[in-house]
């Protein structure tokens, strides 16, 4: 074989190659953007089913609609736990400004053994501490005075 020979042949080769790279490249096109387009197809119905399925009406969850739907949904319940997750739980739980915090027993002891109606009267009416200030009811003037009393002894059960 001539060098001459050779090259023509190789360029052949080449050429040959570079052909089926061709072909391959859009053969994998074809399957590649067929599937693409599926998938949009797909997402695009998901959507429209989802959007038929959906619920009536959306719930969007703030601080004011949680304070209003948590007494609310607990009515029948307890009222305590419900009062207290609504009008307490933003100071006791954490401890915010020196209240003493939920089901923290020492920070209780000496606040229960000042006996049940001082504990409500203080809740109701506000009361100046050594610790700091709690405000009338929480600073929900709306609550009754029988919900407040509910969500003190609900505080004080966790503390005993
Ligand atoms: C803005 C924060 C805040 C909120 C809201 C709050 N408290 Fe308090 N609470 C305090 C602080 C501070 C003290 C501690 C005062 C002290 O002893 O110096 C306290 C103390 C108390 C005490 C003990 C009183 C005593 O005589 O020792 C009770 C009972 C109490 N809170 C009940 C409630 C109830 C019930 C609610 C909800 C209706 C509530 N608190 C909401 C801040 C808050």
């Amino acid at each position: 074989m001539t060098d001459r020979e050779f090259l023509k042949m190789f360029s052949g080769l080449l050429a040959a190659l570079v052909a089926l790279t061709v072909v391959l490249f859009v053969l994998a096109q074809m399957v590649v953007g067929g599937s693409a387009l599926k998938k949009t197809k797909t997402a695009a119905a998901d959507k429209g089913v989802a959007e038929r399925i959906k619920p009536v009406g959306e719930v969007t969850v703030g601080a004011q609609v949680m304070d209003s739907l948590i007494p609310a949904a607990n009515a029948a319940g307890d009222k305590g736990k419900s009062t207290y997750d609504a009008s307490c739980a933003a100071c006791h739980t954490a401890g915010v400004a020196g209240a003493p915090k939920f089901g923290d027993k020492a920070a209780w002891k000496d606040r229960i053994a000042k006996g049940n109606d001082a504990l409500y009267t203080n809740a109701i009416k506000g009361f100046q501490g050594k610790a700091g200030f709690m405000p009338a009811k929480g600073g929900n003037a709306a609550l009754a005075d029988a919900d407040v009393k509910a969500a003190v002894d609900h505080m004080v059960k966790a503390a005993k």
